[in-house]
Protein backbone atom coordinates (compact mmCIF):
# COMPACT_ATOMS: atom_id res chain seq x y z
CA UNK A 1 0.00 0.00 0.00
CA UNK A 2 1.22 3.49 -0.66
CA UNK A 3 0.58 5.70 1.81
CA UNK A 4 0.04 9.49 1.58
CA UNK A 5 2.86 11.07 2.73
CA UNK A 6 5.03 8.48 0.87
CA UNK A 7 3.22 9.71 -2.30
CA UNK A 8 4.32 13.31 -1.86
CA UNK A 9 7.66 12.54 -0.79
CA UNK A 10 10.35 14.26 -3.34
CA UNK A 11 12.38 11.49 -5.21
CA UNK A 12 16.07 13.50 -5.24
CA UNK A 13 17.00 14.17 -1.82
CA UNK A 14 19.95 11.59 -2.84
CA UNK A 15 21.90 10.89 -6.01
CA UNK A 16 20.99 7.38 -4.55
CA UNK A 17 19.22 5.31 -6.57
CA UNK A 18 15.67 5.20 -4.95
CA UNK A 19 12.27 2.76 -4.80
CA UNK A 20 11.02 4.92 -7.97
CA UNK A 21 13.97 3.29 -10.13
CA UNK A 22 13.23 0.13 -8.13
CA UNK A 23 15.04 -2.74 -10.43
CA UNK A 24 12.93 -5.53 -9.11
CA UNK A 25 10.07 -3.66 -10.52
CA UNK A 26 9.35 -4.90 -14.14
CA UNK A 27 10.59 -2.44 -16.80
CA UNK A 28 9.16 -0.89 -19.71
CA UNK A 29 9.04 -3.65 -22.13
CA UNK A 30 7.23 -1.54 -25.56
CA UNK A 31 8.69 -0.88 -28.68
CA UNK A 32 11.78 1.84 -28.41
CA UNK A 33 10.97 5.31 -30.16
CA UNK A 34 12.27 8.64 -30.65
CA UNK A 35 10.86 11.89 -29.49
CA UNK A 36 12.54 15.59 -29.93
CA UNK A 37 11.26 19.07 -30.25
CA UNK A 38 12.79 22.86 -31.45
CA UNK A 39 10.78 25.84 -30.66
CA UNK A 40 9.68 28.09 -33.24
CA UNK A 41 10.93 30.89 -30.97
CA UNK A 42 13.59 33.10 -33.74
CA UNK A 43 16.15 31.65 -36.38
CA UNK A 44 17.72 28.25 -36.43
CA UNK A 45 21.56 28.37 -36.06
CA UNK A 46 24.41 25.95 -36.84
CA UNK A 47 24.32 24.67 -33.18
CA UNK A 48 20.46 23.72 -33.56
CA UNK A 49 21.22 21.90 -37.18
CA UNK A 50 24.30 20.33 -36.04
CA UNK A 51 23.40 19.32 -32.26
CA UNK A 52 19.95 18.33 -33.18
CA UNK A 53 19.13 18.29 -37.32
CA UNK A 54 21.72 16.23 -38.32
CA UNK A 55 20.99 13.76 -35.47
CA UNK A 56 17.36 13.49 -36.68
CA UNK A 57 18.12 12.43 -39.82
CA UNK A 58 20.66 9.86 -38.65
CA UNK A 59 18.05 8.12 -36.51
CA UNK A 60 14.77 8.30 -38.58
CA UNK A 61 16.70 5.09 -39.98
CA UNK A 62 17.03 3.48 -36.57
CA UNK A 63 13.35 3.99 -34.80
CA UNK A 64 10.60 5.09 -35.04
CA UNK A 65 10.91 9.03 -34.84
CA UNK A 66 8.46 12.06 -34.17
CA UNK A 67 10.00 15.45 -34.41
CA UNK A 68 7.57 17.89 -33.39
CA UNK A 69 7.41 21.99 -33.46
CA UNK A 70 6.95 23.32 -29.63
CA UNK A 71 4.64 26.18 -30.14
CA UNK A 72 2.85 25.48 -26.68
CA UNK A 73 6.64 25.80 -25.40
CA UNK A 74 7.49 28.86 -27.23
CA UNK A 75 4.31 31.15 -25.53
CA UNK A 76 5.83 30.98 -22.41
CA UNK A 77 7.64 33.84 -23.34
CA UNK A 78 5.87 36.69 -25.44
CA UNK A 79 5.03 35.28 -29.39
CA UNK A 80 3.53 37.44 -32.02
CA UNK A 81 0.84 35.69 -33.41
CA UNK A 82 1.31 36.11 -36.61
CA UNK A 83 5.42 35.30 -36.33
CA UNK A 84 4.49 31.93 -34.76
CA UNK A 85 2.92 30.88 -37.11
CA UNK A 86 5.44 31.35 -39.98
CA UNK A 87 7.75 30.42 -37.19
CA UNK A 88 6.52 26.93 -37.03
CA UNK A 89 6.55 26.35 -40.71
CA UNK A 90 10.01 27.28 -40.53
CA UNK A 91 11.20 24.87 -37.97
CA UNK A 92 9.32 22.21 -39.96
CA UNK A 93 10.50 23.53 -43.17
CA UNK A 94 14.23 23.26 -42.00
CA UNK A 95 13.64 19.92 -40.45
CA UNK A 96 13.10 18.75 -43.87
CA UNK A 97 15.43 20.65 -45.36
CA UNK A 98 18.27 18.95 -43.30
CA UNK A 99 17.29 15.45 -44.48
CA UNK A 100 14.51 14.53 -42.81
CA UNK A 101 11.86 12.74 -44.51
CA UNK A 102 8.14 12.99 -43.76
CA UNK A 103 7.40 9.57 -44.94
CA UNK A 104 9.43 7.78 -42.58
CA UNK A 105 9.71 10.25 -39.40
CA UNK A 106 6.30 12.00 -37.62
CA UNK A 107 6.93 15.78 -38.34
CA UNK A 108 4.06 18.50 -36.84
CA UNK A 109 3.33 21.03 -34.36
CA UNK A 110 2.48 20.20 -30.72
CA UNK A 111 -0.56 22.53 -30.33
CA UNK A 112 -1.95 20.59 -32.96
CA UNK A 113 -2.44 17.29 -30.67
CA UNK A 114 -4.17 18.19 -27.50
CA UNK A 115 -3.16 15.43 -26.25
CA UNK A 116 0.16 17.42 -24.59
CA UNK A 117 -1.63 19.70 -23.01
CA UNK A 118 -4.09 17.39 -21.22
CA UNK A 119 -0.81 15.15 -20.22
CA UNK A 120 0.41 17.82 -19.15
CA UNK A 121 -1.67 18.91 -16.10
CA UNK A 122 -1.74 15.44 -15.34
CA UNK A 123 2.30 15.36 -14.86
CA UNK A 124 1.72 18.54 -13.14
CA UNK A 125 0.23 17.07 -10.69
CA UNK A 126 2.46 14.32 -10.44
CA UNK A 127 5.97 16.66 -10.15
CA UNK A 128 6.96 18.26 -6.78
CA UNK A 129 7.19 21.98 -6.49
CA UNK A 130 11.19 21.23 -4.92
CA UNK A 131 11.83 19.43 -8.82
CA UNK A 132 10.72 22.24 -10.49
CA UNK A 133 12.76 25.00 -8.17
CA UNK A 134 16.05 22.82 -9.04
CA UNK A 135 15.94 23.97 -12.69
CA UNK A 136 18.74 25.50 -13.59
CA UNK A 137 17.13 26.86 -16.91
CA UNK A 138 14.51 28.21 -15.23
CA UNK A 139 16.56 30.42 -13.04
CA UNK A 140 19.16 31.41 -15.70
CA UNK A 141 15.90 32.92 -17.85
CA UNK A 142 14.42 34.62 -15.27
CA UNK A 143 17.70 36.06 -13.36
CA UNK A 144 16.23 38.14 -10.41
CA UNK A 145 12.86 38.90 -12.25
CA UNK A 146 11.07 35.28 -11.38
CA UNK A 147 7.85 37.21 -10.56
CA UNK A 148 7.30 38.67 -13.59
CA UNK A 149 7.73 35.32 -15.14
CA UNK A 150 4.53 33.26 -16.41
CA UNK A 151 4.00 30.76 -14.76
CA UNK A 152 4.04 28.44 -18.23
CA UNK A 153 7.50 29.30 -18.14
CA UNK A 154 7.79 27.54 -14.56
CA UNK A 155 6.19 24.54 -16.13
CA UNK A 156 7.58 24.33 -18.72
CA UNK A 157 9.76 21.20 -17.85
CA UNK A 158 6.16 19.63 -17.39
CA UNK A 159 4.75 20.26 -20.25
CA UNK A 160 8.01 18.80 -22.03
CA UNK A 161 7.93 15.77 -20.15
CA UNK A 162 4.04 15.13 -21.11
CA UNK A 163 5.75 15.92 -24.76
CA UNK A 164 7.68 12.46 -24.64
CA UNK A 165 5.66 10.51 -22.08
CA UNK A 166 2.65 10.85 -23.78
CA UNK A 167 4.52 8.71 -27.19
CA UNK A 168 6.03 6.45 -24.43
CA UNK A 169 9.62 7.84 -26.23
CA UNK A 170 12.45 5.57 -25.17
CA UNK A 171 15.09 8.02 -26.70
CA UNK A 172 14.92 11.80 -26.95
CA UNK A 173 18.33 13.32 -28.90
CA UNK A 174 19.03 16.72 -27.54
CA UNK A 175 21.56 19.19 -26.42
CA UNK A 176 23.99 19.29 -23.11
CA UNK A 177 21.68 21.86 -21.97
CA UNK A 178 18.35 19.70 -21.36
CA UNK A 179 19.82 16.97 -19.66
CA UNK A 180 18.30 18.35 -16.57
CA UNK A 181 14.72 18.40 -18.06
CA UNK A 182 15.29 14.35 -19.27
CA UNK A 183 16.31 13.38 -15.38
CA UNK A 184 12.77 15.28 -14.44
CA UNK A 185 11.31 13.30 -17.11
CA UNK A 186 12.44 10.48 -15.57
CA UNK A 187 11.70 11.35 -12.11
CA UNK A 188 8.01 11.96 -13.26
CA UNK A 189 8.08 8.78 -14.92
CA UNK A 190 9.18 7.08 -12.34
CA UNK A 191 6.78 8.83 -9.65
CA UNK A 192 3.71 8.30 -11.83
CA UNK A 193 4.22 4.76 -12.30
CA UNK A 194 4.45 3.96 -8.55
CA UNK A 195 2.35 6.50 -7.18
CA UNK A 196 -0.91 4.42 -8.97
CA UNK A 197 0.54 1.08 -9.04
CA UNK A 198 1.17 1.20 -12.90
CA UNK A 199 4.91 -0.49 -12.82
CA UNK A 200 6.66 -0.11 -16.24
CA UNK A 201 3.68 2.13 -17.74
CA UNK A 202 6.03 5.19 -18.72
CA UNK A 203 9.51 4.30 -20.03
CA UNK A 204 12.70 6.12 -17.77
CA UNK A 205 13.38 7.77 -21.44
CA UNK A 206 17.37 7.92 -22.15
CA UNK A 207 19.02 11.24 -23.50
CA UNK A 208 20.80 11.38 -26.29
CA UNK A 209 23.37 13.51 -25.83
CA UNK A 210 26.87 12.81 -27.50
CA UNK A 211 27.64 13.63 -31.37
CA UNK A 212 30.19 16.21 -32.58
CA UNK A 213 27.37 18.87 -32.62
CA UNK A 214 27.17 18.39 -28.82
CA UNK A 215 28.17 21.91 -27.91
CA UNK A 216 28.70 24.24 -30.41
CA UNK A 217 29.61 27.42 -29.19
CA UNK A 218 29.64 31.78 -29.45
CA UNK A 219 31.93 32.52 -32.25
CA UNK A 220 32.39 35.49 -29.68
CA UNK A 221 33.06 33.59 -26.91
CA UNK A 222 34.24 29.96 -26.94
CA UNK A 223 33.17 29.51 -23.41
CA UNK A 224 29.49 30.18 -24.00
CA UNK A 225 26.75 28.27 -26.18
CA UNK A 226 25.47 29.45 -29.70
CA UNK A 227 22.24 30.57 -28.96
CA UNK A 228 19.21 32.91 -30.53
CA UNK A 229 18.68 35.04 -28.05
CA UNK A 230 22.85 36.07 -28.01
CA UNK A 231 22.58 40.54 -28.63
CA UNK A 232 25.44 40.09 -31.34
CA UNK A 233 24.67 38.34 -34.49
CA UNK A 234 28.17 37.72 -35.33
CA UNK A 235 28.26 35.03 -32.27
CA UNK A 236 26.08 32.87 -34.22
CA UNK A 237 25.74 31.15 -38.08
CA UNK A 238 22.29 31.38 -39.24
CA UNK A 239 20.63 29.02 -41.09
CA UNK A 240 19.49 31.51 -43.55
CA UNK A 241 22.84 33.15 -43.86
CA UNK A 242 24.40 33.52 -47.33
CA UNK A 243 28.27 32.20 -48.34
CA UNK A 244 29.32 36.02 -47.57
CA UNK A 245 27.95 36.12 -44.42
CA UNK A 246 28.96 33.22 -43.34
CA UNK A 247 32.80 33.76 -45.03
CA UNK A 248 32.54 37.08 -42.97
CA UNK A 249 31.19 35.79 -39.81
CA UNK A 250 34.16 32.81 -39.56
CA UNK A 251 37.18 35.35 -40.52
CA UNK A 252 35.89 37.95 -37.72
CA UNK A 253 35.60 34.89 -35.37
CA UNK A 254 37.41 35.10 -31.83
CA UNK A 255 40.33 33.19 -31.74
CA UNK A 256 44.07 33.47 -29.93
CA UNK A 257 47.22 34.35 -31.51
CA UNK A 258 48.76 30.73 -31.74
CA UNK A 259 48.85 28.74 -34.40
CA UNK A 260 47.12 24.92 -34.18
CA UNK A 261 48.35 22.95 -31.75
CA UNK A 262 49.35 19.35 -32.50
CA UNK A 263 47.50 17.59 -29.98
CA UNK A 264 44.16 17.01 -28.50
CA UNK A 265 45.28 17.99 -24.88
CA UNK A 266 46.64 21.46 -25.77
CA UNK A 267 43.31 22.13 -27.64
CA UNK A 268 41.15 21.26 -24.83
CA UNK A 269 42.96 24.67 -22.71
CA UNK A 270 42.12 26.76 -25.80
CA UNK A 271 38.05 27.57 -26.23
CA UNK A 272 37.77 29.45 -28.93
CA UNK A 273 40.05 27.04 -31.22
CA UNK A 274 38.54 23.82 -29.57
CA UNK A 275 35.06 25.30 -30.75
CA UNK A 276 36.37 26.09 -34.50
CA UNK A 277 38.54 22.96 -34.89
CA UNK A 278 34.63 20.98 -33.45
CA UNK A 279 33.03 22.77 -36.41
CA UNK A 280 35.22 21.82 -38.61
CA UNK A 281 35.10 18.06 -37.79
CA UNK A 282 31.43 18.10 -37.14
CA UNK A 283 30.97 19.10 -40.28
CA UNK A 284 33.36 17.50 -42.32
CA UNK A 285 32.24 14.12 -39.99
CA UNK A 286 35.60 13.87 -38.91
CA UNK A 287 37.27 13.50 -35.20
CA UNK A 288 38.98 16.99 -33.88
CA UNK A 289 42.41 14.45 -33.81
CA UNK A 290 42.04 13.84 -37.57
CA UNK A 291 41.55 17.68 -38.01
CA UNK A 292 44.75 18.51 -36.32
CA UNK A 293 46.47 16.17 -38.41
CA UNK A 294 45.77 18.00 -41.36
CA UNK A 295 45.78 21.97 -39.82
CA UNK A 296 47.76 21.34 -36.62
CA UNK A 297 50.71 23.45 -36.62
CA UNK A 298 49.18 25.91 -39.08
CA UNK A 299 47.90 29.46 -38.49
CA UNK A 300 44.11 30.60 -38.31
CA UNK A 301 45.00 32.73 -41.65
CA UNK A 302 44.44 29.09 -43.50
CA UNK A 303 42.21 27.19 -40.81
CA UNK A 304 39.39 30.14 -41.39
CA UNK A 305 38.98 29.98 -44.68
CA UNK A 306 38.94 26.04 -45.08
CA UNK A 307 36.35 25.95 -42.43
CA UNK A 308 34.30 28.63 -44.25
CA UNK A 309 34.46 27.26 -47.30
CA UNK A 310 33.48 23.77 -45.88
CA UNK A 311 30.36 25.59 -43.84
CA UNK A 312 29.13 27.13 -46.81
CA UNK A 313 29.35 23.98 -49.10
CA UNK A 314 27.35 21.56 -46.11
CA UNK A 315 24.90 24.51 -45.42
CA UNK A 316 24.13 25.70 -49.21
CA UNK A 317 21.95 22.69 -49.98
CA UNK A 318 19.97 22.72 -47.07
CA UNK A 319 19.34 26.86 -46.63
CA UNK A 320 17.93 26.94 -50.66
CA UNK A 321 15.69 23.67 -49.63
CA UNK A 322 14.84 25.92 -46.69
CA UNK A 323 13.98 28.90 -48.82
CA UNK A 324 11.91 26.62 -51.48
CA UNK A 325 9.66 25.04 -48.90
CA UNK A 326 9.15 28.47 -46.83
CA UNK A 327 7.67 29.57 -50.70
CA UNK A 328 5.59 26.86 -51.01
CA UNK A 329 3.41 26.98 -47.03
CA UNK A 330 1.21 24.17 -49.19
CA UNK A 331 3.45 21.22 -49.16
CA UNK A 332 4.65 22.40 -45.47
CA UNK A 333 0.83 22.45 -44.63
CA UNK A 334 0.23 19.11 -45.90
CA UNK A 335 3.35 17.33 -44.39
CA UNK A 336 2.23 18.81 -41.30
CA UNK A 337 -1.61 17.36 -41.44
CA UNK A 338 -0.03 14.52 -42.02
CA UNK A 339 2.16 14.58 -39.15
CA UNK A 340 -0.18 15.51 -36.55
CA UNK A 341 -2.73 12.77 -37.53
CA UNK A 342 -0.15 10.09 -37.11
CA UNK A 343 1.22 11.72 -33.51
CA UNK A 344 -2.63 12.00 -32.78
CA UNK A 345 -2.82 7.99 -33.75
CA UNK A 346 -0.09 6.67 -31.38
CA UNK A 347 -0.86 9.69 -28.34
CA UNK A 348 -4.66 9.07 -28.22
CA UNK A 349 -4.49 5.30 -27.08
CA UNK A 350 -1.56 6.17 -24.54
CA UNK A 351 -3.49 9.51 -22.92
CA UNK A 352 -6.56 6.67 -22.46
CA UNK A 353 -4.74 4.40 -20.69
CA UNK A 354 -3.39 7.27 -18.35
CA UNK A 355 -6.89 8.68 -17.76
CA UNK A 356 -8.19 5.11 -16.97
CA UNK A 357 -5.36 4.25 -14.82
CA UNK A 358 -5.89 8.33 -13.36
CA UNK A 359 -9.56 7.25 -12.63
CA UNK A 360 -11.09 9.91 -14.73
CA UNK A 361 -14.64 9.43 -15.47
CA UNK A 362 -14.80 7.15 -18.49
CA UNK A 363 -17.78 7.82 -20.16
CA UNK A 364 -16.33 10.44 -22.99
N1 LIG B 1 13.19 22.30 -24.26
C1 LIG B 1 13.68 21.87 -25.54
C2 LIG B 1 14.74 22.87 -26.01
O1 LIG B 1 14.68 24.02 -25.69
C3 LIG B 1 12.58 21.78 -26.56
C4 LIG B 1 11.65 20.64 -26.24
C5 LIG B 1 10.36 20.73 -25.86
C6 LIG B 1 11.97 19.26 -26.30
N2 LIG B 1 9.82 19.49 -25.68
C7 LIG B 1 10.79 18.58 -25.94
C8 LIG B 1 13.14 18.55 -26.59
C9 LIG B 1 10.76 17.17 -25.84
C10 LIG B 1 13.10 17.16 -26.52
C11 LIG B 1 11.92 16.49 -26.14
O2 LIG B 1 15.63 22.48 -26.74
Amino acid sequence: MIDAARRSTPLRQSAKPNIMNDQSLPPYAGPSRVFSGVQPSGALHLGNYLGALVKFVALQDQMECLFCVVDLHAITAWQDPALLVAQTREIAAAYVAAGVDPQKAIIFPQSAVREHAELAWILNCVARLGWLDRMTQFKEKTGKHKERASVGLYTYPVLQAADILLYKATHVPVGEDQKQHLELTRDIAAKFNHDFTAPGFFPLTEPLIEGPGARIMSLRDGLAKMSKSDPSDQSRINLTDDADAIAGKIRRAKTDPLPLPETLEELKIRPEADNLVGLFAALAGQSRGQVLQNFGGRGFGEFKPALADLMVACLAPVTQNMRRLIADPGEIDRILVDGADRARAIAAPILAETRKIVGFWPGR
